[in-house]
């Protein structure tokens, strides 16, 4: 397996590149935007294609890399699914799989530092965002954060997890790399309390200043979704629109989303799925066959339908659109009729 972990000595934000071999898919977590050049840089010498990145909270302390990432790879972002809805290609729910090729992630719904904020389990490690840190823990005085929430996801989730299980936070301010779950329940100070009582009464006397970048950086971070004005450019298509072209014939609808959110969401009647991974081969198929079906494509929010369309072009597929705000804007629109 290949992991790196790369710093910001700005925000000191730990940044995590994972792949499971040289050459294949790869994932980011808590990407910064200032150093967008420098993970390119490192997926090309390490031959990997970003496939996923994602942001473990909206961050306060520096701008997220997560829209750079996804407009110069093409690739998924992702969230938990309390994160704003129009921030990430895609949400996931705790306890659901992320997965690229050989490596699969387990998202843990951790709140407390904010509403928003989620671990990621990988086997012997497990990425914590700002909810542990390395003797320390994540402030819980803004961004709708509750200090009893995070001794919760502290101690009935995080502290649960074996002992020898890596910690890997996104901010170290000190210069420590690495922890263990075993280490931070003796020796984090934060977590000698008895009661979720006694832990709100440390967390709600920090009296800490906001973070410097705080008034850029939140609402910035809200706003890394693509829009929809973005989306239409991109051959985008309203629903009604889109209801008149599927029924025509030689019209093929794809659905680009994972097995999870259909599930939890359903789906467009008469659609094929085409996980957005998949799409490379897929296209690359059906460019053999000369099939000269209309594509159009449907994912959860529009981002990654914009995306297919704009990679269908460097394939040559010409004809090609996409559902603007994707399942979501089509079952909003369904409930209002
Ligand atoms: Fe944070």
């Amino acid at each position: 397996m290949l992991f790196r972990q790369l710093f910001d000595s700005i925000s000191s934000t730990y940044t995590y590149l994972i792949a499971s071999r040289k050459g294949g898919e790869a994932l980011i977590i808590d990407p910064v935007l200032e150093k967008t050049d420098h993970y390119i840089k490192l997926l090309d010498q390490l031959e990997l294609r970003l496939v996923k990145v994602i942001d473990t909270h909206i961050h306060a302390d520096h701008i997220s890399g997560i829209a750079e990432l996804r407009d110069r790879t093409k690739c998924v972002t992702l969230m938990g699914e309390q994160a704003p809805a129009d921030v990430v290609s895609m949400h996931v729910k705790d306890n659901e799989k992320v997965k690229i090729e050989g490596i699969e992630l387990t998202a843990l719904y951790t709140p407390g530092h904010t509403d928003d904020s989620y671990s990621f389990l990988m086997n012997e490690r497990v990425f914590t965002g700002d909810t542990l840190l390395i003797r320390g823990t994540g402030r819980t005085d803004f961004q709708n954060g509750s200090a009893y929430d995070q001794y919760h996801s502290l101690f009935d989730r995080l502290l649960k997890l074996p002992e020898e299980t890596f910690i890997h936070p996104a901010h170290d301010y000190k210069g420590d790399l690495v922890s263990t779950i075993g280490e931070e329940r003796k020796f984090n100070p934060r977590l000698q309390v008895t009661s979720a009582e006694e832990y709100a009464q440390i967390m709600n006397n920090l009296n800490l200043d906001n973070p410097k970048m705080m008034d850029v950086a939140v609402p910035t971070n809200k706003k890394l979704g693509m829009s929809f004005d973005r989306q239409k450019k991109f051959n985008g298509l309203s629903v009604s629109e889109t209801k008149k072209i599927i029924n025509k014939k030689d019209c093929c609808l794809i659905d680009l989303r994972e097995d999870n959110e259909i599930k939890r969401q359903g789906s467009i009647a008469g659609s094929v799925q085409v996980s957005f991974n998949k799409l490379p081969d897929y296209l690359h198929k059906k460019r053999q066959d000369q099939t000269q079906s209309k594509l159009v494509f449907y994912c959860a929010v529009g981002e990654r339908s914009a995306l297919a369309v704009q990679l269908c072009q460097s394939y040559n597929f010409m004809n090609v659109n996409h559902l603007i705000g994707g399942i979501n804007k089509w079952q909003e629109e369904e409930k209002v009729v």
